[in-house]
C-alpha cells in the first residue's frame, strides 16, 4: 500500500466487530487506535490476550501493534482526536419490544461530536435499524461530519477470516465523496463494492441475517417433514445444495438458530416493518418455526426417556449457539437444556468452553457442570449433542455407553454418524435423519 492511501482511523468498541475491524484496518496498513472503556478488555489487549475467542485474532492484532499501526485507548476522545475516520463499533443489543437498542450508539456519538476532526467521517458498523445513519448524524449535529453506513458481516469464530476476505464491502452514504473514500479503505481486498445510500445499506444487513435465518428455519421445517414421510433429509438437502441457487451454505439442520445476530436483527426487521404498517408475515413465520424447532427438540429428549424427562439425569454436549465459540448469548443448544430443566430433568453438561471450577455464570445456573464429556455421560438416560464441536465425533464412544444408565443418544445437529454408533448399541435420534 503507498503512503497517500494510509489513513488514520478510530475504532470505537473492542468487542466482536470492533477488534476484528481494527486488527483488519491495521493489516491494510492505516494507522488505528481502538478505544475500549471496559478496563478488564483493554488490559488484557495491552498484554496480547484476546477478550474473545476469535481464529487467527492474536496473530492479527500482534502483527499491528508490532508494526506500530494498531494502538489502545480507554478514551474514545483521545481516539478520535486526529482520525479522518471513526468507526463505531459498539452493542446495539435488543430491547423489550424486539426493536434494537440504539443507546450505545447515541451516547458514543454524544461522547465524541465535539473533538471530531474537522470533516471527519464517521462510520456506522454496529447494526442499527434504518434511519440511524441520521439519527447519529443529528446527535453529532454538525454539518461538516458525514456519518456513513458500513455494515458487518462477521460470523463469529471466523471473523478474522470474513473482514480479511469479505464477500462483499456495503457503503451507504449521502455524499459520494463520503461513501467512495469509505470504499477506499478496503481496497486491499478484491471484494466487490456496493455504494448506495444509507437507508438501503441499513436495509442489506438486516436483510442478510433475515434471509439466512428464514433458509435455516425451511431447512429444520423441511427436516421435520422428512421426518414424516420417511425421507432422509441429509439426502434431501444433498440434493438441494447442488442446485447452484440454492448451494450448501446455511443447509445444516439443529436445535434451531440463535447466537447475538439472527434472532435480535429478524424481530428488529420485524419491529420496523410494523412501524411501517408492513405485513411481513414471512419473517413472522421463520421466528415462530424457530421456536417451534426448540419444542420440537425438547420432544426428541422426552422421546429418548420413554416420554417424560421429569427425574431423568441428561448428558449435553455443547452450551454455546454454535462452535468454535464461546459466545452463549440467544444459544438454542441453551434454551432446550433450560427447558428440559423446567421439566424435571437433571443435566450433566460439558462445553469445552466452559470451565466447571469457575464461578457459575447466570446463565448456566441450575445446570451440573462437568469438565469433560465422558463426565457429563456418567449414569445419564440419554446424551443430548446440542452443539457441533468436532471434537465430540472423535470421543471413545465404548467408553460413554459403558457409563451411561441408558443408550440413548439425541443429536440435534446431525453431527454422529447414526450407522456407527447403533452399531455399538446405541439408539439414535438426529434430525430428519433415519
Ligand atoms: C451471523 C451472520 O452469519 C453474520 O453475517 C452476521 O454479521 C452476524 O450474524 P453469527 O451470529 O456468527 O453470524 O452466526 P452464524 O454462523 O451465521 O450462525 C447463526 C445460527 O445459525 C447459529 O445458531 C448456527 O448454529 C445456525 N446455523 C448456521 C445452523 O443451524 N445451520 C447452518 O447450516 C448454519
Amino acid at each position: 500500500m503507498s503512503a497517500r492511501q494510509v489513513r488514520s482511523v478510530a475504532v470505537i468498541g473492542a468487542g466482536y466487530v470492533g477488534l476484528p475491524t481494527a486488527a483488519t484496518l491495521a493489516h491494510f496498513g492505516h494507522s488505528v487506535v481502538l478505544a475500549e472503556r471496559e478496563r478488564s478488555r483493554l488490559a488484557a489487549l495491552r498484554v496480547g490476550r484476546m477478550p474473545i475467542v476469535e481464529v487467527g485474532l492474536d496473530d492479527l492484532v500482534a502483527e499491528g501493534v508490532a508494526a506500530g499501526r494498531l494502538t489502545f485507548t480507554d478514551s474514545a476522545v483521545d481516539a478520535v482526536t486526529g482520525a479522518e475516520f471513526v468507526f463505531l463499533c459498539v452493542a446495539t443489543p435488543q430491547s423489550a419490544d424486539g426493536s434494537a437498542d440504539l443507546s450505545h450508539v447515541e451516547s458514543a456519538a454524544k461522547e465524541i461530536a465535539s473533538h471530531l476532526e474537522p470533516g471527519a467521517i464517521v462510520v456506522n458498523k454496529s447494526t442499527v435499524p434504518v434511519g440511524s445513519a441520521s439519527m447519529v448524524e443529528q446527535v453529532i449535529g454538525r454539518p461538516d461530519i458525514t456519518v456513513v453506513s458500513n455494515p458487518e458481516f462477521l460470523r463469529e469464530g471466523t471473523a478474522v477470516l470474513d473482514s480479511l476476505k469479505p464477500d462483499r464491502i456495503v457503503v451507504g452514504a449521502d455524499d459520494a465523496r463520503a461513501a467512495a473514500k469509505v470504499g477506499e479503505l478496503f481496497s486491499s481486498t478484491s471484494a466487490p463494492l456496493i455504494v448506495t445510500d444509507t437507508t438501503t445499506s441499513e436495509t442489506i444487513k438486516y436483510a442478510s441475517n433475515a434471509f439466512l435465518a428464514t433458509k435455516l428455519s425451511f431447512v429444520n421445517a423441511l427436516a421435520g417433514l422428512c421426518e414424516e414421510v420417511g425421507a432422509d433429509a441429509r439426502d434431501v438437502l444433498l440434493g438441494l445444495g447442488y442446485d447452484k441457487r440454492i448451494g450448501f451454505e446455511f443447509l445444516r439442520p439443529g436445535p434451531g438458530w440463535g447466537g447475538s445476530c439472527l434472532p435480535k436483527d429478524t424481530r428488529a426487521l420485524l419491529h420496523t416493518a410494523s412501524e411501517v404498517g408492513y405485513d411481513f408475515s414471512l419473517l413472522a413465520g421463520a421466528i415462530a418455526s424457530n421456536d417451534g424447532q426448540l419444542s420440537r427438540v425438547v420432544g426428541k429428549v422426552e422421546a429418548a426417556c420413554g416420554g417424560s424427562v421429569d427425574g431423568a439425569t441428561l448428558a449435553v454436549w455443547g452450551l454455546t449457539f454454535k462452535a468454535n465459540t464461546d459466545d452463549r448469548r440467544d444459544s438454542p443448544s441453551l434454551q432446550v437444556v433450560h427447558r428440559l430443566v423446567e421439566l424435571g430433568a437433571t443435566v450433566q453438561a460439558f462445553d469445552p468452553t466452559v470451565d466447571p471450577e469457575a464461578d457459575v455464570p447466570e446463565d448456566l445456573r441450575g445446570l451440573e457442570l462437568r469438565g469433560d464429556p465422558y463426565e457429563a455421560a456418567v449414569r445419564a438416560r440419554a446424551l443430548v449433542v446440542l452443539t457441533e464441536w468436532d471434537e465430540f465425533r472423535w470421543l471413545d464412544f465404548a467408553r460413554v455407553l459403558a457409563v451411561m444408565a441408558e443408550p440413548s443418544i439425541v443429536d440435534a445437529r446431525n453431527l454422529l454418524d447414526p450407522a456407527a454408533v447403533r452399531r455399538m448399541g446405541f439408539r439414535y435420534t438426529g434430525i430428519g435423519r433415519r
